[in-house]
């Protein structure tokens, strides 16, 4: 994977002296401009210095033992400073390696910043969401296969999948466009071993599947042609940041696509009334945990304010009829299951609220089911291109 070039910086405004990239010197001279700055922030402020770490890919010995020597150092004569480590488990080192200099100064911490880092985190990193994400991928990529060209996937291409999920996507990516690389990133560590998983039984070797924070990936710049990012804007409480990363990687000229749901304009007939007043509740409940679920319309505005150009925006219906219904209804089922079981239950909902929820996922089961019922799940597809 190619990662930041290495770079030490301040920025006064939040105190934070930022170390990102490799860093691997033979000699402390090499990175003694490095070490100014850092001695340059510690005189520039009090209270509070952040030293974040986030994107430190490697650091040696030498390297370490230089920044450290100058915290403990300021620990001694400056009793109005401490220092918070910022820490990534996508570096995973950093952790352990900045542990040991807060085991011997008490006033420097180690924070691992994405361990609670958003706050659906906890529901769509659970193996329970596995689930959803197997029957939803099956259901709407029917439709993506023939939208996908249209917004610059083609053969040979070098293409990433942010926020990848189980991984099932790049597969059916790999089969049917056959792009030239594909990388697959996600912070669920059980979606990735589930997708390592399913790639290895399905004998698929080359497609990279990454753990990472997409709002802060370890990828460089400007590398790929297209890049992917499904169903989750929507999860994280900081969509912007995330596109804002989706744009860096991206090569001028190359695009983004994304797609996302507006869950209170899920529909079903026969059952109509209930079947819509659960949908506004999902939505309602998903924006309880700052996710937002009604993200697809507002596409436009998110990819304009992040700087692309030549947007296209489509959507589109999946429902009951176009395969088996028993797709579909699948798909309900599981959404029923985390949605009801584990996020109202989490939020505290009563008994009485749960019932008419629940109800409303089995009554569209239902519309999915019946011989004269339709059911549909509306997806915005839009994509936009990084200017040139
Ligand atoms: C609703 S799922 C969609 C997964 C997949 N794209 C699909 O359509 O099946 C959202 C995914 O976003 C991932 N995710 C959310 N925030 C993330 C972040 N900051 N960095 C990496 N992955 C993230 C979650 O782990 C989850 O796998």
């Amino acid at each position: 994977m190619s990662t930041v070039p290495f770079l030490a910086e301040f920025d006064s405004n939040s105190q934070e002296f930022f170390l990102a990239g490799v860093i691997r010197p033979h000699s402390v001279d090499e990175i003694g401009s490095s070490i100014c700055i850092f001695r340059k922030a510690i005189d520039d402020v009090r209270g509070v210095l952040y030293i974040n770490i986030k994107r430190l890919v490697q650091m040696n010995n030498t390297a370490f033992q230089a920044f450290a020597r100058v915290v403990l150092d300021t620990c001694r004569t400056r009793t109005d400073l401490r220092f918070v480590v910022v820490t990534s488990s996508v570096v995973g080192w950093t952790e352990h390696m900045f542990k040991h200099l807060s085991s011997i100064e008490p006033r420097v911490t180690v924070e691992v910043y994405d361990s609670g880092f958003y706050p659906g985190q906890s529901f769509v990193e659970d193996p329970s969401f596995i689930p959803i994400l197997r029957t939803q991928t099956k259901m709407t990529w029917r439709h993506e296969r023939t939208i996908l060209p249209r917004h610059g996937m083609r053969r040979g291409i070098v293409m990433a999948d942010i926020c990848c999920g189980i991984g099932d996507f790049a597969l059916l990516v790999k089969k049917e466009f056959r792009p030239g690389r594909i990388v697959a990133l996600d912070h669920s560590r059980a979606s990735l071993a589930y997708a390592r998983e399913m790639a290895a039984s399905f004998d698929v070797a080359d497609i990279e599947y990454t753990y990472g924070d997409a709002s802060e990936m370890l990828l460089e710049g400007n590398q790929f042609d297209l890049v992917t990012c499904r169903h989750s804007l929507q999860i994280f409480n900081r969509p912007d940041m995330i596109l804002k990363e989706l744009f860096r990687i991206c090569k001028p000229g190359g695009r983004v696509y994304i797609t996302n749901e507006k869950n209170s304009h899920c529909l079903g007939e026969p059952r109509s009334q209930s079947i819509q007043w659960t949908y506004n509740e999902v939505a309602k409940l998903f924006s309880h945990f700052e996710m937002d679920v009604e993200l697809g319309p507002k596409s436009r505005r998110y990819l304009t304010d992040a700087g692309f150009d030549d947007i296209l925006i489509e959507s589109f219906m999946v429902t009951n009829l176009d395969g088996d219904p028993q797709d579909f209804a699948d798909v309900i089922a599981a959404w029923e299951n985390v949605y009801v079981e584990e996020m109202a239950v989490r939020r505290g909902d009563s008994s009485d609220f749960i019932e008419r929820f629940r109800q409303g996922f089995r009554d569209h089961i239902f519309a999915a089911l019946h011989p004269k019922g339709y059911a549909g799940w509306p997806i915005w597809a839009a994509s936009g291109r990084k200017p040139s």
